[in-house]
């Protein structure tokens, strides 16, 4: 896909996830990888109204070459791109159930959501840590998101909400919406006492999907 499609599509699903509640007023942020560096939404700008052709351009070193002023959280979605290899793009999102999980303090802060659903192993993987708070924008939360990132495609920021890549802008968006569709589920059966997939389901839907 080219650039200029990218920018469409990066566009079209911010307005998708702005209808469906993913994100209110200027919340969330997206970023892709491109051959020769990165789109990001601009900083302060809706999920819902975005412009194809003032999104920001970023150069491989994540430097602002083109567009509006990119989004403060540049920090996180370096973490991730340098974290991952197979990361294609980056979408954070303050969907409310997987903030909620986000600010509980007696979850496994390792990988406080189980496998539930096998849409939510496949999409966002085996764990999925709580990252200590950070202030948005806070340069300080670079490290600790690398190193988390290092072993999961996704992560919860405590107090703040998710942040999801994937091969692809499809997959990350896919992911961070199943994340949230998990979230739901869990709180829904918090203090009940589900059936988990196993330990060889898990194996078996990572093997089989990837
Ligand atoms: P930006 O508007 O700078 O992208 O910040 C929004 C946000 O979600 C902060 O976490």
């Amino acid at each position: 896909m080219d650039e200029a499609a990218t920018r469409v599509l990066l566009s079209e699903f911010g307005a998708s996830l702005f209808a469906r509640g993913f994100s209110v007023g200027s919340a969330g942020n997206i970023s892709v990888r491109l051959p020769d560096g990165y789109l990001m939404t601009p900083t302060n700008s809706s999920l819902g109204r975005l412009d194809p052709d003032r999104l920001s351009k970023l150069d491989r070193n994540f430097q602002h070459i083109g567009g509006d002023k990119p989004s403060k959280e540049v920090f996180m979605h370096r973490a991730f791109y340098q974290a991952r290899d197979d990361a294609g793009a980056v979408v954070h999102l303050h969907s409310t159930q997987a903030t909620a999980i986000s600010c509980l303090p007696d979850v496994d802060q390792s990988n406080p959501i189980p496998p539930l659903t096998p849409y939510f192993v496949m999409r966002v993987g085996r764990t999925m840590p709580i990252v200590p708070y950070y202030r948005p924008g806070d340069a300080a939360m670079e490290p600790a998101i690398h190193a988390a990132a290092r072993d999961a495609r996704a992560i919860l920021l405590a107090n703040h909400g998710p942040v999801v890549s994937g091969k692809t802008l499809t997959d990350a968006v896919y992911a961070a919406e199943e994340l949230e569709e998990a979230a739901k589920l869990f709180l829904m059966l918090r203090g009940q006492s589900p059936r988990l997939l196993t330990a060889a389901q898990v194996d078996d839907l990572l093997t089989t999907f990837g």
